[in-house]
């Protein structure tokens, strides 16, 4: 089969190197694309958001199956594009991926369906936002509506903060239209976990729990970024925990969406805060997550182009479905400034040693190759990934790995699955 992904970050160059292991896969085309993905398959010149000419593309390719990797081009539509031209695509429809594209439409379906999540007010001005936060005890949290990048939740600790949020919505319009409507929820304590749901709208297989790593800095510390490191399977997400996340959050939305005919297909992103052993959802996402996807997919066992092609059929077999029973972890390494601004085009080395250790995969993303050099092109530049058979190995040896590239202004946390790592040890 012939496969195209969109998108051009670490999570498509797992997904193509997956890929391009599975028997059935005669080529893969990635739309833009990065060096990573060209290490793989071949890259293609053209952006995700040109729907016209991926259309195009893939009938003129014969491709069998489109995977959409970012957020943006599925709360835009495109699977509903592809499917009025009989095109095979995996992902959710543009009604389905309201459950990332809009934070309102989330949050009343699982108030609907009783699903746990933090208690909030809905907010259409300034003014009213004012109100509902004049009386509301600190920390709470203000999210917008609409899509931004993974920016659009504020935590807001004190009177400061609250001013700083008014600020950017409302008098330097940092959201645009996203922030039209916005919520404010009940700050949730506890342990993050991401856990991924792969499902035909009926029947859904679990990815390995991971846990990302939000924050800049080492300790949780300095800003949010789109995710510094992540490793699988987290602790966390004990067999009692998952099974609460199967029976109080995935099943109920996935009702949910059927019964307003609007079945949700695709990878059902749950990102969701565990206090006492108990899940509460954060938020939703519609699409695999990065750099979640550089360890849950590398311990997919089972053939990924038939898994996804199957459910893009809606007819997920989960009999044959298979985790491996080994444990993962990613560090990602940035550009210097990142998430703020950073410069581009340092050169990067090591990049061909690592790729014939054998010992280490490692994920381009924000690199691209001039023909000679590798160069940093972006935020995060890359991901080092290991897969071992103890947490405490696959944590350990990645960071002898990271030491092998090297470039200007190299950023990374050193902290990546020490949280799961100290409470392994305490209960060993
Ligand atoms: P989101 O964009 O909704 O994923 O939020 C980004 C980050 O903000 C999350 O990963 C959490 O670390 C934090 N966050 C969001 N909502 C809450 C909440 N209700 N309570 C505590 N932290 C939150
Ligand atoms: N790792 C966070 C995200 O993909 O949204």
């Amino acid at each position: 089969m012939k496969i195209l992904v969109i998108g051009s970050g670490g999570r498509e160059s797992t997904l193509v190197w997956k890929l391009s292991q599975s028997d059935s896969v005669t080529g893969i085309y990635c739309a833009p694309g990065n060096a990573g993905t060209a290490c793989y398959g071949e890259n293609v010149d053209i952006a995700e958001g040109e729907f016209d000419r991926l259309i195009e593309f893939a009938q003129e390719k014969n491709i069998d199956l489109t995977i959409v990797g970012p957020e943006q081009p599925l709360v835009d539509g495109i699977v509903d594009r592809f499917h009025s031209h009989h095109l095979p695509i995996f992902g959710p429809t543009r009604s389905a991926a309201a459950l990332e594209g809009s934070k309102v439409f989330a949050k009343k379906l699982m108030s609907e369906y009783d699903v746990p999540t933090a208690a909030y007010d809905i907010c259409e001005s300034q003014s009213a936002l004012e109100e509902i936060t004049s009386e509301k005890p600190f920390p709470y949290v203000i999210k917008v509506d609409g899509l931004a990048a993974g920016k659009g939740a504020l935590v807001v600790q004190n009177d400061d903060d609250l001013k700083q949020a008014i600020r950017d919505i409302y008098e330097d319009d940092k959201f645009g239209a996203a922030a039209d409507t916005v919520i404010v929820e009940d700050f949730l304590e506890g342990e993050e976990l991401s856990v991924f749901a792969l499902t035909d709208g009926s029947n859904y297989v679990l990815l390995s729990p991971a846990q990302d790593h939000k924050r800049a800095f080492d300790n949780d510390e300095g800003p949010n970024t789109g995710g510094m490191g992540a490793y699988a399977p987290a602790p966390l997400g004990t067999p009692t925990v998952l099974q609460k996340v199967e029976e109080r959050v995935i099943q109920p939305v996935l009702k949910g969406m059927k019964e307003r005919g609007t079945p949700f297909v695709g990878v059902l992103y749950c990102g969701l805060m565990i206090h006492d052993g108990e899940p509460w959802v954060i938020e939703f996402n519609v699409r695999f997550g990065d750099p979640e996807t550089q360890v849950v997919v590398s311990l997919i066992k089972s053939d990924l182009a038939d898994l996804l092609l199957s459910i893009a059929k809606g007819q997920l077999e989960i009999s044959g479905f298979e985790l491996s029973d080994r444990y993962a972890t990613c560090v990602i390494l940035a550009s210097e400034g990142y998430p703020g601004a950073y410069e581009k085009g340092k050169v990067i080395t090591g990049i061909e040693q690592l790729f014939q250790s054998g010992k280490a995969q490692l994920f381009l993303a924000g690199t691209k190759f001039d023909g000679e050099n590798y160069l940093t092109n972006g935020g995060r530049v890359m991901g080092v990934a290991v897969v071992s058979k103890s947490l405490n190995d696959a944590v350990l040896s990645v960071y002898q790995y990271v030491k092998v590239i090297e470039y200007e202004g190299k950023q990374y946390r050193a902290d990546i699955g020490f949280r799961a790592l100290n409470k392994t040890v305490r209960v060993q």
